[in-house]
């Protein structure tokens, strides 16, 4: 955005509201709104934790922003020197307007954001707050209220499956879905090694037995040539992971499923809105679950979704998210159940963040245009896959470095990048390597996509100047090796 646009953008009339303000904080995009009078001048300054306290304080959305705002906060003057402007920083100020003579504002220094690339981040805002106002003032805080509910048929809707049962992390929709299929001691269930390891954790909590199969070098998800070598007559299900936002390869693996007569659950946690062969993953195996922890694609904090279109496990799962309770008569219970529920709190931020899903799934296609026009010509780089049958929503937009072209290694490469202010994260360790489940299996695929792959800030608040910065920052380390 030009100074100019950034600065109309975050202003409001010295007379607005509290609501006002926080819409100029949102379109700015950097915690902050200003009040400007009539005549231009700069009247005061709004952030995004002065909003917060106030509506914490009892101020209603209505109140007059100049209320809560702060005229006398740190400003810099055109003609300041670098370290003058520098001395008005601290750990609290972490952006000062520039006003001239008149006292316009003219530009906007803000404490050098790219240091502070994180991989994900939440994005937030005045709908979450008044959706949760709402819980707070009407005390339905706990599993009751509307948002619940609400945030089900949302999201049934959304990956068009008639059913979904709202959980409380995605860990425990993974649980409930192997519970409701039966899945219990002496089964196994097969699952890709290369995944986070919640995956594996809810086949061994059912006491099933996870067994690990290698992926696919093309698509880096659950490979089923190897699905199929891994079926014995204990097998009773496979979980394909949509791993970083791009879908597992589902019809070979259904087509494999429905000859053996296994159920697939789909492991969507990192993929809400990813398509393979123009459907929504989730609504494609007998179950789809979804985690909402708050660095997925939309968040609740802790919290996480099962959809179906299979009534009888849609009900299943619900008695078993709340210890097993008869849903028609109180405090019985016939099976051992769980206290899985979501709270109407979480629910409310779900529902404000189903509103932007698609403006959020976009941005993140947006940064990965960005970061792949930047790198895809970089030698040594393996950019993350789409396959012609994937629609990648690109969770955390993932890379893999190959050392002898690079001339320097992934550990090495996140290394520089910390240094350079931006976070990264290794590929998840394959699962048959981690010291709980060390199967001493060699899965080459899932072991060298482990060792040489990171993914890069991906945050929905990434600007191309940030995605910029990595690419270069990157671009940097590689030629730096070769020196
Ligand atoms: C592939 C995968 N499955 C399951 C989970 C578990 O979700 P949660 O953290 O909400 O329990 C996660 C993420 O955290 C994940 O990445």
């Amino acid at each position: 955005m030009e100074t100019r646009d950034r600065i109309k953008s975050m202003s409001v009339p010295a007379g607005g509201t509290i609501r006002e303000a926080m819409k100029a904080i949102d379109r700015g995009a950097l915690g902050t709104a200003f009040l400007v009078t009539d005549d231009g001048r700069f009247a005061g300054l709004v952030s995004d934790g002065d909003v917060r306290r106030a509506l914490l304080g009892g101020h209603g959305l209505e109140t007059p922003a100049s209320e809560i705002s702060r005229p006398e906060a740190r400003k810099a003057r055109v003609g300041m020197s670098a370290a003058e402007i520098a001395e008005l920083f601290s750990e609290r100020v972490r952006l000062v307007p520039v006003l001239d003579d008149t006292d316009r504002i003219v530009d906007v220094i803000v404490f050098d954001k790219r240091v502070h690339l994180q991989v994900a981040e939440p994005s937030m805002g005045e709908e979450e707050l008044i959706n949760v106002t709402e819980c707070v003032l009407t005390n339905w805080v706990s599993s009751g209220g509307r948002f619940v509910t609400m945030l089900e048929e949302r999201f049934a809707d959304f990956c068009g499956c008639k059913y979904a049962v709202a959980v409380n992390t995605g860990t425990a929709a993974l649980h409930l879905a192997l519970l409701a299929l039966g899945i219990g001691r002496g089964d196994e269930v097969i699952v890709p090694s290369l995944t986070f390891i919640a995956t594996a954790n809810a086949v061994a909590y059912c006491g099933a037995t996870p067994v690990f199969v290698d992926s696919e070098p093309d698509s880096w998800n659950i490979d089923p040539v190897f699905v199929e070598a891994a079926i014995t007559p204990r097998t009773k299900a496979i979980v394909p992971v949509h791993l970083y936002g791009h879908p597992a390869n589902m019809d070979p693996i259904a087509e494999i499923a429905s000859r053996h007569n296994l159920a697939v659950i789909e492991d969507a946690a990192e993929a809400h809105g990813a398509l393979y062969k123009g459907r929504r993953v989730g609504g494609i195996g007998d179950l789809g679950v979804f985690s909402f922890y708050g660095n997925k694609i939309v968040t609740t904090g802790e919290g996480g979704m099962i959809v179906t279109n299979r009534k009888d496990v849609a009900e299943a799962m619900a008695i078993l998210r709340n210890h097993g309770m008869r849903p028609e008569r109180r405090y019985w219970h016939e099976t051992l159940g769980y206290n899985y529920r979501l709270t109407n709190l979480q629910a409310a931020v779900g529902v404000a963040q189903m509103d932007k899903i698609e403006p959020i799934l976009a941005a993140k296609r947006r940064i990965a245009r960005t970061y792949t026009e930047y790198l895809k010509d970089l030698p040594g780089i393996t950019l993350p896959p789409e396959m012609d049958w994937a629609h990648n929503v690109f969770w955390l937009y993932s890379i893999l470095v190959d050392e002898s072209v690079a001339g320097i290694g992934r550990d090495a490469l996140m290394e520089a990048l910390q240094s350079a202010g931006v976070e990264t994260r290794p590929l998840f360790p394959p699962l048959h390597t981690q010291p709980i489940y060390a199967t001493g299996q060699s899965l080459p695929v899932a072991e060298r996509l482990a060792a040489t792959g990171l993914s890069l800030p991906s945050a929905v608040g990434l600007t191309d100047e940030d995605a910029s910065h990595v690419a270069e920052s990157v671009r940097a380390a590689f030629s730096t090796q070769r020196v």
